[in-house]
């Protein structure tokens, strides 16, 4: 625009910016004005032929008009720029009849799951969580647990040994977690009231035994813990953990090394019709093992059987998993079948089972 009138020159410029209707009508109205060749740079660059405060004022103007300009670009490209982005808005549609894909949705594992919920209800009763190696020495796996080298029990453990050391020692796979009880004794000073799961090995395979199994201890010492706070301490476990609340449990004497006296305890089933139904019938079905710590395993720990006492418990995890949620076979358990995962897996955040039970 060859406009030598700076008013008329800045009015002009504004009004093509105000009616410009694109971004790139607004450009155009930019190089026109203010580029190297634009009105307002050739009016700059005539100023050479003013002389004195001619130049000075005729320069202020231009100066003031090239930023009015600039700004005026700059509101028009704002305002243009809100407009495109919202009809666009207005223009495009999600489809959102467009089925999804089907997502690959992981499962926990029916081990993990019951893992969570004995954790989840030992903790509620103040339990913490110790834990120990896989890889024990004698001495903890056996000897400390009362169980000198030729007791017979060593032979019912069917227990995996390593290879000898420079004398003669041989380490074990652990063949149970009460060793953690000892460990725990050794380390904390009472009262002691943990819970040990734990991976646990023997020498036995078929559809119920795995040389690889977990097993959940547990070990509460006091100075008046006894025989009525092992009952009920594991009546009340057996019937949050199977989800009924009238679920007969039975003691019933047995023999460990490490506890005296010692208890199976038994939970209440029934077994007609081929199928079993937990809290029903006159059947019993044995779930896990218990007694009051032997007085000889609290000396070989420290501690003074005169003056502190209590008991402890081991179960399979498994064991309980499996008739919880009535998985017939133990091998599957390692196989990384999806489809057994599939039937027998839990979808992620699901409220654990604990509060449905058996019942739900
Ligand atoms: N360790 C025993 C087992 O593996 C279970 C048990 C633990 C029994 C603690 C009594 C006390 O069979």
């Amino acid at each position: 625009m060859a406009n030598t009138d700076p008013a008329t020159l800045q009015s002009d410029t504004i009004a093509r910016i105000e009616a410009a209707d694109s971004l790139d009508a607004l450009e155009a109205i930019r190089v026109d004005s203010l580029g190297k060749k634009g009105s307002v740079s050739l009016a700059m660059r005539s100023l050479g032929q003013l002389e004195g405060d001619a130049r000075r004022e005729a320069g202020q103007q231009l100066n003031a008009i090239k930023e009015s300009i600039t700004t005026a670009l700059e509101a028009r490209k704002s305002t243009l720029a809100e407009a495109a982005l919202n009809e666009k808005l207005a223009s495009e549609t999600v489809d959102i009849s467009l089925a999804p894909r089907p997502e690959a949705e992981g499962r926990i594992h029916p081990l993990s799951r019951t893992l969570e919920e004995v954790t989840a209800i030992f903790a509620e009763m103040g339990f913490t969580v110790a834990e120990g190696p896989d890889i024990e020495s004698d001495y903890y796996n056996f000897t400390a647990l009362n169980i000198p080298p030729e007791h017979p029990a060593r032979q019912e453990h069917d227990t995996f040994y390593l290879t000898p050391d420079a004398e003669g020692r041989r380490k074990v796979l652990r063949t149970h977690t009460s060793p953690v009880q000892i460990r725990t004794m050794e380390k904390i000073k009472p009262p002691i009231r943990i819970i040990a799961p734990g991976r646990t090995y023997r020498s036995d395979h078929d559809a119920t035994h795995s040389p690889m199994f977990h097993q959940c201890e547990g070990l509460v010492i006091g100075k008046d813990i006894h025989m009525g706070h092992l009952k009920g301490c594991l009546i009340d476990f057996c019937r949050a953990f199977f989800g009924v609340d009238d679920l007969p449990v039975r003691f019933r004497p047995s023999y460990f090394p490490f506890t005296e006296p010692s208890a199976e305890v038994d939970i209440g089933c029934s077994r007609e019709g081929g199928g079993l139904k937990i809290g029903a019938g006159d059947d019993w079905l044995e779930i896990l093992g218990s007694g009051m710590v032997n007085p000889r395993v609290l000396q070989h720990c420290g501690i003074d059987p005169d003056e502190y006492q209590g008991f402890a418990f081991g179960m399979g995890l498994e064991r309980i998993a499996m008739l919880k949620y009535g998985i017939p076979d133990l091998r599957p358990f390692y196989d990384s079948d999806l489809r057994w995962m599939r039937h027998y897996g839990f979808v992620p955040f699901d409220p654990p089972s604990i509060h449905l039970g058996l019942g739900a």
